[in-house]
């Protein structure tokens, strides 16, 4: 089906999105963890900047994205919160802050938002998790669920594999991006899972579906932005497209300026500082 234009306005919001899946436009949506890189995600016109807890692995150096807490979330959030004007701000809640009780749920999902700034929160599950969306979307917080492949249930699911690859699998998925949207979520990740089962649920659902590694059927699309960048040592999945290597240009940068102070060729004459006496006030600097 082809896109009719959508005069985006500056400020992208829960309803806006919806109005970008009636009218089949694509919403673009990355991960940032810093000032940097989510400034120049919004200034790119980004529809969603997730502070997503893969930053656990991906810039906290753990081996998964359990040990991530709400205070090591707040870091990356605050910072991303000084950058980003016109994407929508969601933050990921972190294992162990919505695995507990509906109060400590809506507690912890507080501290990202009036702490924090997140203008929405995600947390990862099903079906089991709806009486606590229902309760944060009651409280004025939106939600973005994220079903298939869940990062958080590495243990249970016996390590990152694809979903949606058996007719139970498929009902299963189908039947919590369901329950996500009853209980109120504005939209919901797809990680993960068979492309065709993410096409059906899409076509199922009212809201908005996320993929990333759910094939080119969803509403949109969201990757991990160093998985794009080739940053960072994390095993980069296969659905990741990588459009830079960072770690390459970085290091033969590194090597540069080695090569440079060896030589004494850094810093040069325009990169230094004299005396008064020896060069004019007015080039001081
Ligand atoms: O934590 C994260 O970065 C995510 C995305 C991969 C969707 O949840």
């Amino acid at each position: 089906m082809s896109a009719t234009p959508l005069e985006v306005p500056r400020k992208i919001t829960p309803p806006l999105l919806l109005a970008m899946k009636t009218r089949h436009k694509k919403i673009v949506c990355l991960t940032a963890n810093d000032y940097p890189l989510a400034r120049i995600l919004d200034e790119a016109e980004v529809d969603v900047v997730l502070i997503g807890d893969s930053l656990g692995m991906i810039r906290l150096g753990y081996d998964s994205t359990l040990p991530v807490t709400i205070p090591e979330m707040l870091v990356h959030l605050k910072a991303a919160r000084r950058a980003v004007t016109r994407a929508l701000l969601v933050a990921d809640m972190p294992f162990g802050s919505y695995q507990v009780d509906v109060k400590s749920t809506l507690e912890n999902a507080l501290v990202l938002v009036k702490e924090g700034g997140a203008e929405a929160v995600k947390l990862e599950g099903g079906y089991p998790y709806v009486r606590r969306i229902e309760r944060l979307v009651s409280a004025g917080i939106p939600v973005m669920g994220h079903i298939g492949l869940l990062p958080q249930s590495v243990r249970v699911m016996g390590g990152y594999k694809v979903q949606g690859r058996t007719s139970e699998s498929a009902e299963s998925l189908l039947r919590d991006a369901l329950a996500f949207q009853r209980a109120g979520a504005f939209a919901v990740v797809l990680e993960g899972m068979a492309a065709e089962v993410a096409r059906e649920i899409t076509q199922a659902l009212e809201i908005p579906t996320i993929g990333i590694g759910a094939g080119v059927g969803c509403d949109g699309q969201i990757l991990v932005t160093e998985d794009l960048l080739g940053l960072g040592f994390s095993k980069k999945p296969r659905f990741a497209r990588q459009y830079l290597n960072l770690n390459h240009l970085i290091s033969n940068a590194v090597c540069q300026f080695k090569e440079d102070c060896a030589t004494e060729s850094f810093p040069s004459e325009e990169e230094s500082y004299h005396t008064k006496a020896s060069e004019p006030a007015s080039t001081a600097k």
